[in-house]
């Protein structure tokens, strides 16, 4: 697999883009960059940033392109990046997307490959209906598909979880709206680079992760 890789993880709301890097970091640890974590954590400390996002996220809005991009930028070129990295939830628009190959073409870098999970909004809403966190470790489980040993609790700390804000129905809703409306568009704007990896995102999640490890030793040095 090439060493120093770029990779873009691209779908909707619930589709595994999170789970699915969590097994890359476990196995290769490649750095997860994720816009979500890091707006949510910008909430948590109560910067202006997060003062910002907040009631955007909590709307299934987009955050504005130069918040993220600000954000973005100040980690993709720090040193934990330097061995690769991939982005989750990042780009969403094609603003950012252009803004991102501008910024990695002045450092002569570029995205190597964009894995698209696909799955249909119907199970997209189930799962996140379903999802649930421990806030303090940000361990993941499913109500449905991956259910902690007892039910409400985290399996290490025996904690309560919790769920999202924007993870309620109605705001899924709206998610989903954004997604297919603004996010979506990337597909064609990274075919035409030849970058897009299409993987079905319905299946078990081991099968996913097989098929994206498949995928990303074929990306070319
Ligand atoms: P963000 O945090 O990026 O959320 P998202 O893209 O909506 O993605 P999710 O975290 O909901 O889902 P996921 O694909 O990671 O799925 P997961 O693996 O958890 O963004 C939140 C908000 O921040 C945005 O709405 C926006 O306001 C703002 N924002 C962020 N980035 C931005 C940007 N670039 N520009 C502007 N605004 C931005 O899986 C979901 C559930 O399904 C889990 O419970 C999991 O256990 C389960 N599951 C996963 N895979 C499977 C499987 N194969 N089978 C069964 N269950 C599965």
């Amino acid at each position: 697999m090439k060493k120093h890789i770029h990779i873009i993880l691209l779908g909707p709301p619930g589709c595994g883009k999170g789970t699915q890097a969590q097994n890359l970091i476990n196995e290769f640890g490649f750095v997860q960059l994720s816009t979500g974590d890091m707006l949510r954590a910008a909430i948590r400390k109560g910067t202006e940033i997060g003062l910002q996002a907040k009631s955007i996220i909590d709307k299934g809005e987009l955050v504005s392109d130069e918040i993220v991009i600000g954000i973005v930028r100040e980690r993709i070129f720090s040193k934990e990046c330097e061995r690769g990295y991939m982005l989750d939830g990042f780009p969403r628009t094609i603003a950012q997307a252009t803004k991102l190959d501008q910024i990695l073409a002045d450092r002569n870098q570029r995205i190597d490959v964009v894995i698209r999970l696909c799955v249909p909004d119907e199970i997209l809403i189930r799962r996140i209906a379903g999802r649930r966190f421990h806030l303090k470790s940000g361990r993941s489980y499913n109500i449905e598909f991956n259910p902690p040993k007892i039910v409400g609790k985290d399996d290490i700390t025996g904690e309560k979880l919790v769920q999202r804000e924007d993870d309620k129905e109605e705001i899924v809703e709206s998610r989903l709206r954004t997604y297919h409306e603004l996010t979506e568009p990337l597909v064609g704007y990274y075919e035409k680079q030849s970058l897009i990896k299409e993987i079905d995102g319905t299946g078990l999640p081991d099968n996913i992760y097989n098929e994206i490890k498949q995928t990303l030793v074929k990306v070319p040095n």
